[in-house]
């Protein structure tokens, strides 16, 4: 499908390459432009490329009452030779996939997805945040627009891709640890429920844990499976631990637990990294016994927006406080962080297929 072109006049447009003056933080900014195709009569169509600005939609309109509404994240780099490099892009089209097929939301070509993402890229390549560390993140999201009230799939909808100059997630970034709460109140998610799709739900349902870990003076929730005896994930990062033999341990993929692309990426690194990356089944009793024995040295969480972002200390609900090895950042996750930015950053040449130029 041929994408159609509406853009903002010249002399609205950005004309000189973006040179942020104070940190951009995260999914604050937004690019001039942004990627809309719709659903209707069984196909989607209409693909173009338009101002970013808002939507007109019916106040009927099903993802607002009923939440079918999906997205991804992706990112998109400045090498050395100043072009830009989007990756694993492929990755998140198949997952939009899955998590429409939890949700009953029609399917779009990967191939179509992908295209989508480049021609908006190139459209606002001027956008790109050139600061240390920034990046293009990528937001495609689907949802329902039909203007209806009975609960069943929708028969319309918009898939939008917006991109926001962004740097870190985390402000303390990878040279600080967050805190995590380990809930025992706050479930993510139930088997065979939505927990590994990115449904818009899923995260309005993490809000009220997000909230409580804040009161704890933590930065996110350690979700346990709803039985309170197995990890599960950790906000929106996949969690994960580092014996001390240097292994890297990520809980087993299961239909509560998002598959993140970054894990799977770590996983796929093997050699490169130079130590054992495995998954599997963790449990909290163990892994608190093995945090206090000294065996696992390092702990944190893996995914796109997060990176790799370490865990200095865990919070119980009753206010103890368990902290992981010295509390510092470890050398295993200062390594895995490097190598996998400067896979990103095309520092270090990534597994084929893996960065691709705009
Ligand atoms: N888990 C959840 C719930 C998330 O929202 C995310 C972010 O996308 C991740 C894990 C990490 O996944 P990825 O590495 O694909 O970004
Ligand atoms: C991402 O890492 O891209 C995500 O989607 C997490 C987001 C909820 C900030």
């Amino acid at each position: 499908m041929d994408i159609k072109y509406n853009l903002k006049s010249a002399s609205e447009r950005r004309t000189e390459p973006f040179k942020p003056e104070g940190d951009v933080g995260f999914g604050k900014l937004r690019t001039d432009h942004m990627f809309l195709m719709d659903y209707r009569d069984g196909q989607w169509c209409d693909p173009r490329i338009v101002p970013y600005g808002p939507f007109e939609m019916a106040p009927g309109a099903m993802s607002l009452h009923y939440g079918q509404s999906i997205f991804e994240g992706a990112k998109a780099f400045m090498h050395e030779d100043g072009e830009i490099y989007t990756f694993r892009l492929n990755k998140n089209a198949e997952r939009m996939n899955r998590s429409a097929d939890i949700v009953c939301i029609p399917n779009i070509d990967e191939s179509m997805q992908v295209k989508a993402i480049n021609a908006l890229i190139d459209v606002d390549r001027l956008w790109f945040p050139q600061q240390q560390g920034a990046c293009l993140y990528i937001r495609p999201f689907i949802f329902a627009t039909e203007d209806r009230l009975s609960v069943s799939p929708s028969q319309q909808y918009t898939f939008c891709v917006m991109l926001s100059p962004s740097g870190a997630y985390y402000a303390s970034g990878v040279n600080n640890g967050i805190r995590l709460l380990i809930s025992t109140k706050y479930h993510r998610a139930v088997s065979g429920g939505t927990g590994a799709s990115k449904a818009a739900g899923n995260y309005a349902a993490s809000l009220r844990a997000g909230k409580a870990a804040v009161e704890y003076g933590a930065s996110q929730v350690l979700y346990l499976d709803s039985t309170n005896t197995q990890i599960e994930e950790a906000g929106a990062m996949n969690h994960f631990h580092i014996l001390k033999d240097g292994t890297v341990i990520i809980p087993t993929f299961t239909d509560t637990i998002l598959k993140s692309i970054t894990s799977q990426s770590i996983m796929e690194l093997g050699d490169m990294l130079g130590c054992e990356v495995r998954q599997e089944t963790v449990m909290l009793d163990k892994f608190i016994a093995d945090i206090e024995a000294g065996e696992i040295i390092e702990a944190g969480g893996f995914g796109t927006a997060a990176v790799v972002s370490p865990v200095s200390s865990y919070i119980f609900e009753d206010g103890r406080i368990l902290t992981v090895g010295d509390g510092k950042v470890g050398p295993n996750i200062q390594r895995i962080y490097k190598l996998f930015t400067d896979l990103q950053k095309g520092n270090v040449a990534a597994p084929q297929g893996w960065v691709k130029r705009v």
